[in-house]
């Protein structure tokens, strides 16, 4: 059997490249399973959600493996596994789901009701999300493989193309539906919150869905730059307190026809101050979104927060004004991305160069042994998605 690594999570600011167990075809249960696979990883990516846990935001217990963004071969499966085969590439969507519960049968992946005994919703590596072991690492199990894995269909193309359809795990499907949520269309203004790699997702997908103007805020001077760089309008938010006077800069009016929330709880607030925020992005969203439009909220919000800068926050209660989204008639949609309602699409895009998002959210390939350095240069803002290459199969760029 082959000797497996993967990062895990040792406490506050602190991940290790250690020995694991290669994957078993079993539940976190323990319960043996047929409907498995278990994937070589080819590319599997550090996510802005992963950095919750690694700065102590969240309740993940020590020792968790990490990593939610894989990609993979087909190296065994179960008997139940019926339409895939052993060397299959596959893209792995961040929810775990059995596709046999009402959730999933109406297509709402995000909130499974099988795959986690606590919650709605499962995911590989993730605190509170089942306990499913996750995919930095050579090995990975994944479960319900018929319903969950997406096969690219030319295997030798797919890896030309490696990453950009390592996205489709996790941030382009997430960026996609933050702007399809918030409603964007043909000729949308659009302004998003965060410039990291949702943010950057969530500006490709506004783009091809037809947005006029789409604007990128964050207060990380490198993001900014390359947000640009890649063809975003941007504001600085360190630059003033009031959104909707940098948005009417732009568009001539203080507000946009759409807004995704790219940020979360761990928001900072605007102006030069930049304190701990927690609702400061979705205050800011309902000020300048136009009436009757919506608000995307693929930002990550918890119920348990033990670094938060209040009691109230800490059991995950923010000062949201709701009365102003509610006066001015916006919706909002939250909640994890069901990434298969729109992998395929996706996939489809980037195959036929609709969608460059490896060079959009700046793919920067490392080895596995170097993901502690990577989520320390993500951590201070690096204008760049990381992908581990945990067995030597993404070429050198
Ligand atoms: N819903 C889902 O399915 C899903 C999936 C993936 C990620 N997420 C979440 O999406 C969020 C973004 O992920 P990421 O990988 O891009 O994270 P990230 O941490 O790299 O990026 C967040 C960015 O927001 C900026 N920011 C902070 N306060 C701000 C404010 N008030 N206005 C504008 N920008 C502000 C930060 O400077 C940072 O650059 C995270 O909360 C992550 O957990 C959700
Ligand atoms: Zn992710
Ligand atoms: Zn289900």
């Amino acid at each position: 059997m082959a000797t497996n690594h993967g990062v895990v999570y040792m406490g506050p600011n602190k991940v290790e490249v250690q020995s694991i167990d290669y994957p078993k075809m079993q539940n976190p249960q323990g319960k043996a399973i047929e409907h498995g696979a278990i994937l070589r990883i080819v590319s599997t990516n550090i996510c802005g959600s992963d950095q919750h846990m690694v700065r102590g935001r969240t309740t993940a217990p020590k020792g968790i493996v990490l990593g939610h963004e894989i990609t993979g071969e087909i190296i065994e499966k179960g008997k139940d596994v019926e339409f895939l085969d052993i060397g299959d590439l596959v893209s792995v969507p961040f929810n775990v789901a059995c596709g046999r519960c009402r959730a999933c049968r109406e297509r709402n992946t995000g909130v499974c009701l099988n795959v986690n005994k606590q919650q709605p919703g499962g995911a590989y590596g993730y605190v509170d999300m089942g306990g499913w072991v996750g995919g930095q690492a050579n090995y990975v199990l994944v479960p319900y493989a018929d319903f969950n894995l997406l096969k690219f269909p030319d295997k030798a193309r797919a890896m030309e193309k490696i990453t950009d359809l390592t996205m489709l795990s996790d941030i382009l499907p997430t960026g996609f539906h933050g702007a399809k949520t918030a409603g964007v269309t043909v000729g949308s203004t659009v302004y998003i919150a965060g410039a990291g790699p949702v943010g950057l997702a969530a500006a490709a997908s506004a783009q091809i869905l037809g947005a006029a103007v789409i604007i990128v805020g964050d207060r990380q001077a490198e993001r900014l730059a390359h947000a640009k760089k890649v063809g975003f309008e941007t504001v600085d938010i360190s630059k003033h307190d009031r959104l909707g006077e940098q948005i009417a800069q732009i568009l001539g009016e203080p507000v946009v026809d759409a807004a995704v929330d790219a940020v979360g709880f761990e928001a900072s607030g605007h102006g030069s101050k930049g304190e701990a925020a927690p609702a400061a992005v979705l205050n800011e969203l309902m000020d300048i979104t136009f009436v009757a439009g919506g608000l995307g909220i693929p930002g990550l919000y918890v119920v348990e927060d033990p670094g938060a800068p209040n009691e109230d926050a800490k059991k995950g209660m923010l000062k949201v004004r709701i009365g102003k989204g509610w006066s001015k008639s916006l919706h909002f949609h939250t909640g994890q991305a069901p990434v298969l309602q729109y992998n395929r699409q996706l996939m489809m895009a980037i195959l036929h160069d609709r969608i460059p998002i490896a060079k959009i959210v700046n793919a920067t390939v490392i080895p596995l042994e170097q993901a502690p350095q990577g989520y320390q240069d993500f951590d201070k803002g690096a204008a760049k998605k990381f992908v581990l290459n945990p067995n030597g199969l993404i070429k050198a760029a």
